[in-house]
């Protein structure tokens, strides 16, 4: 076998022998989804990844993503081991957030109501009245907005104007981005239609709007992959990190894939459609978290138990 055959196969016994279970993203490497599948994790979207290690008997949790995901299942579950691959798999969303400057905005408008989204830190989460994701954002607003609720929302600014637009929320803005998706082309995109007019657009929201306005989807990553195994087109033209594509093919094989169009070559690509934190997640990483207990997750009290309050009224609000 190759020698990522063999580490698989480690990974696997490890995960065995330990009584872990593997809950990865959909961004991670293709090897850690396919791992996660065969031995009874899951991979999905944040909102299910939070879920499934609540309900979960495991004594420990692996989680192939980034750093948000590990600290949102070892708040929801503070009785379990929370290991990751690499704790240094941040995201840019959360390095925009720091949460002293955080707590001040929040301090300088009492009357909202805190909407933070679930790429940022505990004690991010700890100042929150409501965590949300892509996936349930949307209905969590317009609820908010229907009892009248004045917000302050944070920190992706492309999925809190999308959010705005949408339900016609009083939202107050933090100016954060996600340094994968902000690379996508709005110009570009529309190029790509002409030569492809009856493709599908899958977008996710943390795009920006001049990619948003073009999409037939726009959705969490685990509705981009419905859209493709439901959708009639043969072409899909996808607007969100590339790992996403394993899973596309896995659950649509007939379908035509197509990456959408970023700055590419030019030397502003930082990210080119590909996280480089979820890339840090890798099969090594996991042998070595469950051989060696490196790369656990804590979370100190009180804000972990401060955090679990946003984080449950969403779970709540979704179940
Ligand atoms: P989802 O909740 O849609 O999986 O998104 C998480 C994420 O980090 C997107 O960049
Ligand atoms: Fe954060 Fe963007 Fe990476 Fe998702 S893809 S983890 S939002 S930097």
């Amino acid at each position: 076998p190759s020698q990522r055959q063999s580490l698989k196969q480690r990974a696997a016994e490890l995960l065995k022998a330990k009584g872990a279970v593997l809950v990865a993203h959909y961004y991670v490497d293709g090897d850690l989804q396919d791992l996660a599948q065969e031995t009874g994790g899951i991979v999905s979207d944040s909102l299910e990844m939070a879920r499934f290690g609540r309900d979960h008997a495991a004594r420990t949790l692996v989680v192939a993503g980034v750093r948000f995901m590990g600290e949102s299942a070892k708040i929801l579950s503070p009785e379990k081991r929370v290991l990751m691959p690499d704790l240094d798999a941040t995201c840019s969303l959360d390095l925009g957030c720091p949460a002293d400057d955080f707590a001040a905005f929040c301090d300088a408008h009492p009357d909202r109501t805190v909407v933070v989204y679930a790429n940022t830190s505990a004690a991010v989460k700890a100042r929150a009245d409501w965590m949300v994701t892509s996936s349930c954002a949307l209905e969590i607003v317009a609820d908010l907005k229907a009892r009248g609720e004045k917000i302050l929302w944070a920190p992706d600014r492309h999925l809190g104007r999308y959010i705005q637009e949408q339900t016609g929320a009083d939202m107050l803005m933090w100016n954060g981005a996600c340094i994968v998706h902000d690379e996508f082309k709005g110009l570009e995109l529309e190029l790509l239609r002409e030569r492809h007019p009856d493709a599908m657009i899958l977008v996710h929201p943390e795009s920006p709007a001049a990619v948003v306005a073009q999409a037939d989807v726009v959705g969490s990553t685990s509705a981009l992959i419905k859209a493709v195994v439901e959708g009639k087109a043969r072409e899909y033209i996808v607007a969100t990190d590339k790992g996403i594509l394993h899973a596309m093919r896995q659950l649509a094989p007939g379908k035509v894939l197509i990456e959408a169009p970023t700055a590419g070559d030019s030397a502003t690509c930082k990210s080119c459609a590909h996280c480089p934190w979820m890339a840090m997640n890798g099969l090594q990483g996991i042998v070595d978290c469950l051989e060696r207990g490196t790369g656990e997750i804590f979370v100190e009290e009180p804000i972990r138990a401060q955090a679990l309050s946003c984080i449950d009224r969403m779970l709540d609000f979704t179940a």
